[in-house]
């Protein structure tokens, strides 16, 4: 199979991006064709500062890299290196619906709350069909707030093979279904927009503040609790083994412990599991010329894998003599 996702350089990763997406990446980069990208042009809807987004650009290869995803095993590329997929992007653009994007939740949102949306926002799940239709992928991993986008990528691709023939391989979502949704601090979705992340390589002190700020009932401490409702919960069970995650559940359902222990306990798991990660993320960080080259090796493979798709859909379209 060829598995494909993309990324965006907007902060830093936290643990939402790794429950629900990296993870997936690093997982099946094994036994598969696997390309995955940063998705520096998606970024510039909100980005507007160049050295912001080119920091982040880089830092988000660096975690990626630090987090298992292996050059010898997977493309690791920067979108914006493989303008085949601008190119592919406005061949899709002519076939696509205003009322499609209308309705895809990015731009729905921004409008909801009174703000003025530019083309680019709008348009994003165009690009974003590009992405994925330019390397023919099979599976394409993400969190649940990308399935409608993998969706409009179908009815793109679809349409265009019916008008034209077949040029695109129709993609499927590959979403993990018990981290779809990691909640964050506030309880909601954990997400850079509400500011209630958690990141995956902050530092242990500033980890632990937060972890501590989770939020939780206020029903007193002898209380019964049902752990399946509890954020605080799920996040444990992200990091723990199934043992002790039924040692955990069982003291909510006898009652009789503070959020405080169950915190603490939340904050060790999480310091161990990502303890390896951090140390090899700082290997890398001191050698940007390591990551420069992983980065050039993947657009180039990248690019060639792009550069077929894109003749193919020319020709198809009558933009290219047919051979
Ligand atoms: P954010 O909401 O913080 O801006 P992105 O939209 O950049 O995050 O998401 C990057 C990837 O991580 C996407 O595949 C998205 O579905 C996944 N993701 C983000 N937040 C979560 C979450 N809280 N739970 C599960 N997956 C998530
Ligand atoms: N829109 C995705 C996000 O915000 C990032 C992305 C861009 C992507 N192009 C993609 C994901 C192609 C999967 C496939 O998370």
């Amino acid at each position: 199979m060829r598995v494909l996702s993309g990324i965006q350089p907007t902060g830093r990763f936290h643990w939402g991006n790794y429950f629900g997406a990296i993870r997936q990446y690093i997982d099946l980069q094994h036994g598969n064709e696997a390309y995955y990208f940063i998705a520096n042009l998606h970024a510039l809807t909100t980005v507007r500062d160049p050295e912001i987004l080119w920091r982040n650009t880089i830092e988000a290869a660096i975690d990626l890299l630090a987090l298992g995803l292996d050059p010898d095993r997977a493309t690791l590329f920067v979108q914006s290196d493989v303008p085949e997929v601008s190119e592919l992007c406005w061949l899709l653009m002519t076939g696509t619906p205003l009322g499609l994007l209308e309705r895809c939740h990015a731009y729905k949102e921004k409008k909801a709350r009174g703000l003025t949306a530019d083309a680019g926002l709008f348009t994003y799940p165009v690009l974003m069909a590009a992405d994925i239709l330019a390397y023919d992928a099979d599976i394409v991993p993400v969190g649940m707030d990308q399935v409608q986008h993998i969706e409009v990528c179908r009815d793109l691709a679809g349409s265009f093979n019916h008008q034209f023939g077949e040029v695109f391989v129709l993609p499927n979502a590959k979403v993990l279904e018990d981290s779809a949704k990691v909640p964050g601090t506030d309880g909601e979705k954990m997400s850079k927009s509400y500011e209630n992340t958690i990141d995956i390589f902050e530092d242990a002190k500033s980890m632990r503040k937060k972890i501590m700020r989770i939020v939780t009932d206020s029903r007193p401490m002898e209380d019964p609790k049902d752990p399946d409702t509890d954020p605080l919960y799920q996040l444990y069970c992200l990091f723990a083994d199934p043992a002790d995650r039924e040692v955990m559940a069982a003291k909510y359902r006898a009652g009789g412990f503070g959020y405080g222990e169950v915190k603490k306990a939340l904050a060790e798991v999480a310091e161990a599991f990502f303890a390896e990660f951090r140390e090899r993320r700082s290997r890398l960080a001191a050698d940007p010329e390591q990551v420069a080259q992983i980065l050039a090796d993947g657009s180039e493979r990248a690019r060639r894998k792009a550069q077929q798709v894109l003749q193919r859909a020319q020709q198809a379209c009558g933009l290219k003599a047919a051979t």
